[in-house]
């Protein structure tokens, strides 16, 4: 286990799913930690609530990461509070999951706001909180579509490979003031986020069964898995790593079919 003690962490998105396990994950290892949520509020409380029980503390923000003026906001608050942050986990994501030539530009901007502009802006604000702590960590979420063809998943994939380029710009660029920059990006994970695909559609593919079936591993990565890679690259042993993107999915996109 990685100590995080007194750390101060914000995980965005993190009522639900691989968020809230991050949360609690790096409220066990010792941090205060900050739940973003946008739409939920009851389960961001819930996420909060648990940490609490754990003796850290917590700041539940409501906060659109993709409008410019809440993000803001959201880091004044946690500076109000916390005075400096230590740790940013870009995981909030969004997006209009349907094939490209059905996509509309409404579509596009939701999706790149949240997911990618999202990361720019906050580490604009979250590296000046960093430097008040002499450095920090930024880890995001990417996934396996920033650089394969997931169906209907165009606009939320380019919205990942822009993480990832921003990750290794932001890496280079922050390097110097101690704040280490890298992403994650796990493969299929079981959360709310894959209702949105056709597999729980009727007629649509088994999805969940036939990425199992392909995994050299035998199983799909768990939250838990996810928030081991992220507490690693937060971590003083992940210093040397910078600007990169991890892959964890058990192997499943190393075979050619
Ligand atoms: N699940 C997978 O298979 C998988 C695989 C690879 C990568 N990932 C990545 O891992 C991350 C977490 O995925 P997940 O499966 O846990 O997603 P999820 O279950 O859909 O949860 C999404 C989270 O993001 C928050 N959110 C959405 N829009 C937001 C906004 N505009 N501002 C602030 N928060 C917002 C939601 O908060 P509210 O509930 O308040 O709306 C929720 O907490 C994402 O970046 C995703 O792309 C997931």
């Amino acid at each position: 286990m990685t100590s995080f003690n007194e750390k101060v962490v914000l995980v965005t998105g993190s009522g639900r799913g691989i968020g809230r396990e991050l949360a609690l994950r790096f409220a066990r290892d010792g941090a205060h930690v900050v739940v973003n949520y946008f739409r939920n509020r009851k389960p961001a409380e819930q996420t909060a609530d648990e940490i609490r029980s754990l003796g850290r503390e917590s700041l539940v923000v409501k906060a659109n990461v993709g409008d410019l003026d809440a993000l803001a906001e959201l880091y004044a608050k946690i500076e109000s509070t916390f005075g400096g942050l230590d740790v940013l986990v870009h995981n909030a994501a969004s997006g209009y999951n349907r094939p490209a030539m059905e996509q509309r530009p409404k579509g596009w901007k939701w999706t790149m706001d949240i997911n990618a502009r999202s990361l720019l802006f906050g580490a604009q604000h979250a590296a000046r909180l960093m430097e008040k702590r002499g450095g920090g960590s930024i880890v995001a979420l990417s996934s396996l579509g920033s650089v394969r063809v997931l169906p209907e998943y165009v606009v939320v994939g380019t919205s990942k490979a822009a993480i990832e380029a921003l990750v290794r710009y932001l890496g280079v660029e922050l390097g110097p003031k101690n704040i280490v920059v890298n992403a994650v990006s796990p493969g299929m994970v079981m959360t709310d986020a894959l209702l949105h695909f056709d597999t729980y559609r009727e007629g649509g593919t088994d999805l969940i069964r036939e990425v199992t079936e392909k995994t050299p591993s035998g199983r799909l990565c768990t939250p838990a898995d996810v928030a081991d890679l992220v507490c690693f690259l937060a971590s003083p042993a992940a210093k040397m790593i910078c600007g990169q993107t991890v892959v964890m999915d058990g192997g499943h996109s190393l075979l050619a079919r």
